[in-house]
């Protein structure tokens, strides 16, 4: 069969990769994709904001499924978009994407449900939202409502911080906005827990750490991410079964009483405290970087997964995994995540040898007369797996020093957690 790729970064390549090796699969269009993805799907530049070209390109080739990355399509409707002319999409529709597209959504739904996440107030206007801070305890947190790329959320330690934050916001850096959360801050270690849901069953997909901040020892600029290792060091039995009760399956519940199925990946960012788990926030997608370091410890096939999912028949299959560790360094232009130059050639990449336990996902990469260039800030993903997270990191710095991208930096403490 025929599939279509929505997305452009490692997220999507590392899909991409996994996809193509399923048996089922004839030949996948990635749309925009990026030089990874060029080489083992056509790369199709059409703007992903406008359903009816895709919609045109996507039946003009016959495609029979597409699975969506990132989530500004989802949350924009892409799902319903192509339910309704019945074609089968994974990923969650636009209502149940609020998940991710609006944070008072989600708290709402925990307010209700009694989900565990940090306590909170919704304002209205900056007045009440400085009225409330001028009477709180610090630090706290202040959140635009909706999608912000990972920057919409202020850590404040103290009063100006907070009312520079809420000014930010309302004056629109982020959007028009309606109303603004305050939360409470949570100390504990974040774990990135991922399933997948077909609407009626859901199955684990694995746990993840991620570091965000673009500095060593975890300072500095937030980042869309540095890179991740898998599994989390949080994870035991007794926390997964909190998570599910306590959190994942309360909000699935309430999804469906009104009136939404979920199917997809979901993704929750937790804080633990004490074995105990605390929702942050939803995305309705796979991480990346976390995507990128868990997909190859897949052993099932990808494409039945996600068949299984569309046809509301995840009971009916099982998901298998490498009892493996994996860890994942991103390499990034120099300057991100302020200003960096785009176009610069990666000469050596193409020298370069995997063994079956090294990957390298492309993100913010492209092709420019013959030669890979660097297109983004994030630019590629270096996974490996092992037995130790130590000697995942080790690699990964080999084959990174092996490229010797002048422009590129990247962090060297990945999984410093995990690895002493
Ligand atoms: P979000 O976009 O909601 O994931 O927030 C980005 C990051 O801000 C999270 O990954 C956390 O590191 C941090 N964060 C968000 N909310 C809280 C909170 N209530 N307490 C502590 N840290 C938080
Ligand atoms: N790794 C963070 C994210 O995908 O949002």
């Amino acid at each position: 069969m025929n599939l279509g790729i929505i997305g452009s970064g490692g997220r999507e390549h590392a899909l991409c990769e996994a996809l193509s090796k399923s048996k089922k699969v004839d030949k996948i269009y990635c749309f925009p994709g990026n030089a990874g993805t060029s080489k083992i799907a056509e790369n199709i530049l059409i703007n992903t904001d406008d359903f009816n070209a895709l919609k045109k390109f996507i039946l003009s080739k016959n495609i029979q499924l597409i699975i969506v990355g990132p989530e500004k399509p989802l949350v924009e409707g892409i799902v319903d978009f192509f339910e309704s002319i019945n074609i089968p999409i994974f990923g969650p529709n636009k209502f149940a994407s609020q998940l991710e597209g609006s944070k008072i959504f989600t708290k709402k739904i925990c307010e209700k449900y009694k989900i565990p996440t940090a306590k909170f107030g919704i304002f209205e206007n900056i007045d009440k939202a400085k009225s409330f801070i001028s009477e709180t305890k610090f630090p706290l947190v202040v959140k635009a409502d909706g999608l912000a790329a990972g920057k919409g959320v202020y850590i404040c330690e103290n009063k100006d911080n907070a009312s520079n934050a809420i000014e930010e916001i309302f004056n629109g850096k982020f959007g028009k906005a309606k109303h603004i959360l305050i939360e409470e801050f949570l100390k504990g270690e974040e774990m990135s827990y991922f399933i997948v849901s077909d609407g009626k069953n859901i199955k684990r997909f694995q746990t993840a750490q991620d570091h965000k901040r673009v500095g060593e020892g975890d300072t500095g600029k937030n980042t869309g991410g540095m890179g991740a290792y898998s599994p989390s060091r949080l994870i035991n039995k007794e926390l997964d079964e909190k998570i599910l009760e306590k959190i994942i399956q309360p909000t699935l519940k309430a999804l469906k009483d009104m009136n939404c199925i979920y199917k997809g990946f979901l993704y929750a960012g937790l804080m633990i405290t004490n074995n105990e788990p605390y929702l942050i926030e939803y995305n309705v997608r796979m991480g990346d970087p976390e995507c990128q370091t868990i997909i190859p410890k897949l052993k099932s096939d990808l494409l039945d997964i996600v068949l299984a999912c569309i046809e509301s028949k995840l009971d009916q299959i099982q998901i298998d995994w490498h009892d493996i560790n994996s860890l994942c360094i991103v390499l990034c232009s120099k300057g991100y995540p302020d200003q960096y130059k785009k176009d610069m050639i990666i000469k050596n990449l193409t020298k370069i040898n995997l063994d079956q336990n090294q990957k390298i996902y492309h993100a913010g990469t492209k092709i420019k007369n013959e030669d890979i260039v660097s297109n983004g800030g994030r630019v590629l993903n270096f996974v490996n797996l092992s037995r130790t997270f130590k000697k995942a990191r080790e690699s990964n710095i080999k084959l990174i020093e092996e490229i010797n991208w002048p422009n590129g930096f990247y962090r060297k403490d990945i999984g410093f957690n995990v690895i002493e």
